[in-house]
């Protein structure tokens, strides 16, 4: 443990003499773009030769005296974490994601949009995705909370499987990606931290627990032997799933208007995912999510039709941060 305590101690020298030739900067900002994340990654490397100096006597006196405390894993290798605050001076306190993984969604996006399905392969995929409707209604009634939070669950899945694939594809053929599989993991992040938003707002009994996992053991597979089959089929099917969501959250956005659910305050983690104001609600976060769907959506029809044209994706750049 000390000697990795050096040892990291060492690399924040190392860094330091490639990063920081000059620099006494000890504060990192929350500031959205490219400035922001050069500020961060400046954060990250920059310090003076004092405070290295500094870390380095630290490090050695602990080297002597300091027992094994839970402190030691509060640190990766004697390298602290690093501190990073809000615009309004307060500390980020997400770990699951950082400053410059929060973005203001794009709400002005076309929720209307609609893939009409010509050939047999996206006639299939969009009867498939309403057949699936009718269970789903069934069983989640007007309960949108509940029902957003299930389907999240499911919705972050293609994206992790597609981007997977084609990291595979990268690797096995030698080729880029186009982006491709950025962007796909992106939407899975995005669809997960849908998730972590509704899981604030709806907590999952027993039997929804055990339910999720059914169904994720069976839509993975089905998913991954699909996308091995036919990208252009899997992308499709995402596109007319991200539609039927993009439906779902406004019936959602109707009750919270309506006043048949309470318009609660937004979660704490929403607000700053999204970069909403203190005072956004329920509906606010609806809102944001359903500009999400729109975007996915719109990523996996282009993608399909990629396919159709009988192109390969990493031919055409992949929508990178298209939020
Ligand atoms: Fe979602
Ligand atoms: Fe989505």
């Amino acid at each position: 443990m000390n000697s990795s305590r050096m040892a990291g101690s060492l690399l924040v020298r190392h860094l330091t003499h490639h990063f920081s030739p000059s620099s006494t900067t000890t504060a990192t900002t929350f500031l959205n773009g490219a400035a922001t994340r050069s500020s961060v990654v400046w954060m990250r490397f920059a310090n003076t030769s004092a405070s290295v100096a500094q870390e380095e006597t630290v490090a050695k006196k602990e080297a002597t005296t300091a027992p094994p405390s839970t402190k030691d894993i509060t640190s990766y290798w004697g390298i602290p974490p690093t501190k990073l605050v809000k615009e309004d001076g307060t500390e980020w306190k997400w770990s699951c994601f950082k400053p410059w993984d929060a973005y203001k969604a794009d709400v002005t996006i076309d929720l209307t949009k609609h893939h009409t399905p010509t050939t047999m392969l996206d006639k299939t995929a969009y009867w498939i995705v309403k057949s699936l409707r009718l269970p789903t209604d069934i069983f989640f009634q007007r309960r949108y909370g509940c029902r957003a939070m299930m389907l999240e669950t499911v919705a972050a899945v293609p994206g992790m499987v597609g981007g997977m694939l084609l990291h595979l594809r990268s690797l096995r053929r030698f080729e880029q990606s186009g982006g491709w599989i950025r962007a796909l993991l992106e939407e899975a992040e995005n669809e997960r931290m849908h998730l972590m938003t509704f899981m604030e707002v709806a907590k999952p009994h027993w039997y929804e627990r055990a339910l999720v996992m059914v169904v994720q053991g069976v839509f993975f597979n089905a998913y991954f032997l699909g996308y091995l089959i036919s990208p252009k089929f899997a992308h499709r099917m995402t596109g007319y799933l991200e539609e039927e969501a993009i439906h779902s959250y406004t019936e959602f956005l109707k009750d919270l208007e309506d006043g048949k659910m309470e318009n609660v305050p937004a979660p704490a983690i929403a607000i700053d995912y999204w970069r909403l104001p203190a005072n956004a609600t329920l509906k606010d976060v609806v809102t944001v999510v359903r500009a999400d769907e729109a975007h996915h959506r719109d990523v996996n029809h282009f993608a399909s039709d990629i396919h159709h044209k009988g192109m390969e994706l990493s031919q055409t750049p992949a929508p990178l941060h298209y939020h």
